[in-house]
């Protein structure tokens, strides 16, 4: 199992390095801390305004006491589950870009919930955190899990493709799961599905298998959590982590920007810091008054948290 890991470190360290965009565009070179870091985003470039002006920014401290149970919301439908797409080192994130138009996959899409389009996934997205107690975007009552994953897609009812929907209305629906840690490895290797592949090109990615339940979540509106920071994003946070063995959480923190011949600094800590939630309200499909006691799991998932320090 060991070798196996090292293994896969060296081939996750392989990949690309420069800033999107081709290289030469240094100004937008943006970053997670210092004077490129998210305070800055933006004035870097006029069209990150919404980055420092924006009202309906992400991600959002989740308060548990605050929540609005809406008897409208409905589950959420995944149709579809095979993917094939190109796993990428952008210096930024670890993503996965979904082939879409694959000749031998069905897009796999959103419905229900609070959506009222299909969206289609896109991309998956891993934020994550040098040390157990940070690396999510989303906070519940402040707490941060070591890390979130972002099932990104886009109105496909609406618009053409990804570019155009990410700054448009109703444009982008994300689901977001908290990765937690974990010592077993009877537990579903969830992110292994990701980060065990060896070639860069994955195919017969099972989406279902990566995604814990989905029955419970709360949904707001809000932006993109990287530059432009469009708010064009309706936020579906699920109220149950995905489980991470401490390994593989490893192979993630020992994973760089740049590339192999010019490792820079560690992609760890990849998160941007919590936005005010102004006058927004966060809606959710829990039912408190039914004696649910969710807002009592969500502490003690924030709380087994710390159980988990090495
Ligand atoms: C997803 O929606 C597209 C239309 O946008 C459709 O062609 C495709 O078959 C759908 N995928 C599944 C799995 O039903
Ligand atoms: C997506 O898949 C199609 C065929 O299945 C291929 O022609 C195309 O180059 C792929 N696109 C990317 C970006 O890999
Ligand atoms: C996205 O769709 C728009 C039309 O809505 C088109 O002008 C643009 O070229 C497309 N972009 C890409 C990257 O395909």
């Amino acid at each position: 199992m060991d070798s196996c890991l090292r293994g896969l470190c060296t081939f996750i360290i392989i990949y690309v390095n420069l800033p999107p965009g081709g290289g030469s565009l240094w100004a937008e070179w943006w970053n997670y801390e210092g004077i490129s870091g998210p305070a800055y985003w933006g004035r870097m470039n006029t069209d990150w305004y919404l980055c420092s002006k924006g009202k309906n920014q992400s991600p959002i401290d989740i308060d548990p006491r605050l929540l609005l149970f809406d008897p409208n919301l409905k589950h959420i439908d995944i149709d579809g589950d095979v993917v094939s797409g190109t796993l990428v080192n952008n210096g930024y994130d670890l993503t996965l870009e979904i082939n879409d138009t694959d000749a031998e996959t069905t897009p796999v899409n959103l419905t229900l919930g609070p959506l009222s389009y299909n969206y289609r996934l896109k991309q998956i997205k891993l934020h994550f955190g040098s040390e157990n107690y940070i690396g999510s975007e989303h906070t519940i009552q402040g707490k941060a899990f070591p890390g979130e994953i972002h099932l990104v897609a886009y109105n496909s009812d609406v618009y053409a493709n990804i570019s155009r929907a990410q700054t448009s209305p109703k444009g982008i629906a994300i689901i977001a799961a908290f990765l937690q840690v974990n010592h077993n490895y009877r537990n579903p290797p969830v992110l292994w599905l990701l980060l065990g592949q060896r070639t860069k090109l994955l195919k017969g990615l099972h989406i279902k298998q990566l995604l814990p339940n989905i029955d419970t979540y709360i949904t707001y509106e809000g932006s993109f959590t990287q530059p432009g920071c469009h708010e064009t994003v309706t936020w579906i946070v699920i109220n149950k982590p995905l489980k991470v063995h401490k390994d593989q959480m490893e192979t993630l923190r020992n994973l760089r920007q740049g590339d192999m011949d010019h490792p820079q600094a560690f992609m760890a800590d990849n998160f941007r810091p919590i936005m005010p939630l102004h006058t927004r309200t966060i809606r959710t499909n829990i039912n408190f008054l039914k004696g649910c006691t969710m807002a009592k799991d969500m502490h003690y998932e924030v709380n087994t948290n710390f159980k988990f320090e090495n």
